[in-house]
């Protein structure tokens, strides 16, 4: 009993992502250039964190190291205790499967309806029923608000409804880790806002971390922590107002390190 107890303590503890003295480089030779430097960071479960920064400081790329869509070059990249450099194609599949995407454009297929392209992201897990991936996509579908539209084409949905066609199919298969790459650019401001505060509801309520990058100031406020990055460096990592006014329970899930760089802005 005691021993499950801190087994499940050191599982919260234990961050889905660490990451440190990342660098990476793009080209060979002389045109071999560094795009991220001396990157370290930890993301916990359940914790919301905002990527920010001008284009081309290396979000995409560190996002997609994450994803295992890159290879890591140098430095430490550990998702869920799995480190990823020097990890095979196999590994990398499995850490993929742990993971949900979300892009600026959708992505949806154009000739599969709504809950076909929810379908088809955990139909890539042959241990579950097509029985069970149907109930479980149009469940998900229905979380979204887009019950009454499962059986739409995307042409037929409006930007915000194919952003949220593509939140079910990144959380449908009950990813630890949610990868947001600048998911309301391509919506207005209203929509953008309704397709964020979904996905924080759905990570709170399913215990799910997400990294997130965006250039829209108006959403920031749904971060636990907001990080900036700058020329491949991280700048900033701020734990925001949001996690400590809402959440009462939020200090106790902090590691160490955490609540030192906590405890140093407070000076
Ligand atoms: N596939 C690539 N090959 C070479 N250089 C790249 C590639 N992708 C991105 N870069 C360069 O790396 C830098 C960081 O890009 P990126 O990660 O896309 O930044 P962000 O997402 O912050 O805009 C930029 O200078 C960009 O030109
Ligand atoms: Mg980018």
């Amino acid at each position: 009993m005691k021993s499950l107890r801190l087994a499940k303590k050191l599982m919260i503890q234990s961050p889905v992502v660490t990451v440190k003295n990342l660098n990476y480089y793009y080209g060979q030779g002389e045109l071999r250039k560094q795009t991220l430097f001396d990157i370290g960071i930890e993301i916990h479960a359940g914790e919301i964190v905002i990527m920010t920064g001008p284009s081309g400081s290396g979000k995409t790329t560190f996002l997609s190291l994450i994803g295992g869509l890159r290879s890591v070059q140098e430095g430490s990249l550990k998702l869920l205790d799995q480190e990823l450099h020097g990890a095979s194609q196999k590994q990398l599949v499995q850490v993929r499967r742990q993971i949900g995407y979300i892009f600026q454009a959708h992505n949806l297929l154009k000739f599969l309806t709504a809950r076909q392209n929810v379908q088809m992201s955990i139909e890539l897990h042959n241990d579950i029923s097509p029985q069970e991936t149907q109930a479980k996509s149009v469940a998900m579908l229905q979380a979204v608000g887009l019950g009454p539209r499962i059986n739409y084409y995307p042409e037929h949905l409006s930007g915000g409804q194919k952003q949220r066609v593509a939140i079910a199919r990144a959380l449908v298969g009950e990813p630890k880790l949610v990868l947001a790459d600048e998911p309301t650019a391509a919506l207005d401001s209203k929509s953008g806002r309704d397709v964020v505060e979904l996905m924080q509801r759905l990570a709170k309520e399913q215990g799910r971390s997400i990294l997130m990058v965006t250039h829209d100031n108006r959403i920031l406020d749904i971060a636990d922590r907001i990080v900036h990055m700058e020329d491949g460096r991280i700048t900033s990592d701020a734990i925001t107002a949001t996690a400590l006014t809402h959440k009462p329970g939020f200090l106790t899930s902090l590691s160490q390190n955490q609540l030192e760089t906590l405890n140093r802005r407070a000076l």
